[in-house]
């Protein structure tokens, strides 16, 4: 091996400088060269490419964002835009890749992995819904970002004897709502992996109203039906039933532009170097992901055919604790 690539991918999440700083220095390290892919896919399409060296990743542990750039690339879902990928990994001569994303990014390190290049994901994802890492890189930046707005919305919320809705990220995951609402103390969560009935919403507002609580919160996943805009809709008629006066704010990205806290810092920086280890090892068409407190390989094959599963009992405890 003389020659990795390095790139990030889909949605960025705080850490992947982390991570990208590790894939540079780990493999600068073995004697490789690391370059650097712009924008994701697209830097594969496009063919931006360029090298990097140990200076080129000097401060960056502690930066949010991606100084490599991201983004969502349609052309690399067709058989021919990863031709033109493979065509351009081929003329820079680079013989391994490292894949830095979530989902979609490690379906398409799939499809060029089963088309018969070396690569090796790390799974990094505010959303948290990646198989194969009980954890990924962004998520525990993006609950404290969360948090903050909350405790910081109650206040305004208690004085004014409000109830808020907060709506968070989360497409198809309700990982960072259900994470947020307990750790903030919301009355009611609602994630779509759940079948919320709006009513039940009003009705839980209404007795925290009657319990004498200051304020009400409600925090809801943007992917979910009754999200934001859906129970907005629904209470703009029955609002009157929840005691409260309402008011909605919606975090988005926000959440992700955060800088890195300690635990993405060293998440990053650990899958980083192992997915460099992997590739020094033969390891290829794996993700490199936090199970039980180890760094493990999952095969991307397993990645993408497989749903992390949500638990929703954290959901029933939610609920005993919003007395
Ligand atoms: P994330 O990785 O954050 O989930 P996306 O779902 O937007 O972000 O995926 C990022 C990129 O990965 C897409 O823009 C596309 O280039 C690539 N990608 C997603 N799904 C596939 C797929 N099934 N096959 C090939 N490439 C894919
Ligand atoms: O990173 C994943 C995610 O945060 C989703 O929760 C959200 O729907 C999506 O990114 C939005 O990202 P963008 O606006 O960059 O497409």
């Amino acid at each position: 091996m003389k020659r990795i690539g390095v790139l990030t991918s889909g949605g960025d999440a705080p850490g992947m400088n982390a991570a990208i700083r590790a894939v540079v220095r780990t493999g600068l390290g073995k004697g490789w060269e690391v370059m650097g892919i712009r924008n994701g896919y697209a830097g594969l399409y496009n063919n931006t490419v360029s090298s990097l060296g140990a200076r080129d990743v000097s401060s960056i542990i502690q930066q949010g964002g991606t100084m490599l750039g991201s983004s969502r690339c349609p052309e690399f879902k067709t058989e021919a835009g990863r031709r033109q990928a493979l065509h351009n990994l081929e003329e820079h001569a680079i013989e391994a890749l490292v894949v830095i994303g979530g989902n979609g990014s490690q379906s398409g390190a799939q499809a060029l992995s089963q088309m018969g290049f070396p690569v090796v994901g790390v799974a990094s994802t505010i959303d948290n819904d990646l198989y194969g890492s009980e954890i990924t890189i962004g998520v525990d930046t993006a609950l404290d970002v969360a948090l903050e707005a909350i405790d910081r919305l109650k206040v305004t919320a208690s004085s004014h004897h409000r109830a808020f809705i907060v709506e968070v990220m989360g497409r198809d995951c309700g990982y960072l709502a259900l994470m947020t609402g307990i750790a903030g103390g919301a009355e009611y969560i609602v994630i779509p992996e759940f079948e919320t009935d709006a009513e039940d919403v009003v009705n839980a507002i209404r007795r925290a109203y009657e319990r004498g609580k200051a304020h009400a919160l409600i925090v809801v996943a943007e992917g979910a039906k009754y999200n934001a805009r859906g129970l907005e809709k629904y209470f703009s008629k029955h609002h009157e039933k929840m005691g409260f006066d309402l008011r909605t704010t919606t975090l988005g990205h926000v959440q992700r532009g955060g800088a890195p806290g300690a635990f993405d810092r060293l998440l990053a920086t650990r899958l980083g170097a192992a997915a460099t280890e992997y590739i020094a090892q033969g390891k290829f068409g794996v993700l490199a992901g936090l199970n039980k407190n180890q760094i493990t390989p999952t095969p991307l094959a397993e990645v993408v055919a497989n749903k992390k599963p949500l638990d929703l009992d954290l959901l029933r405890l939610s609920e005993v604790l919003n007395l």
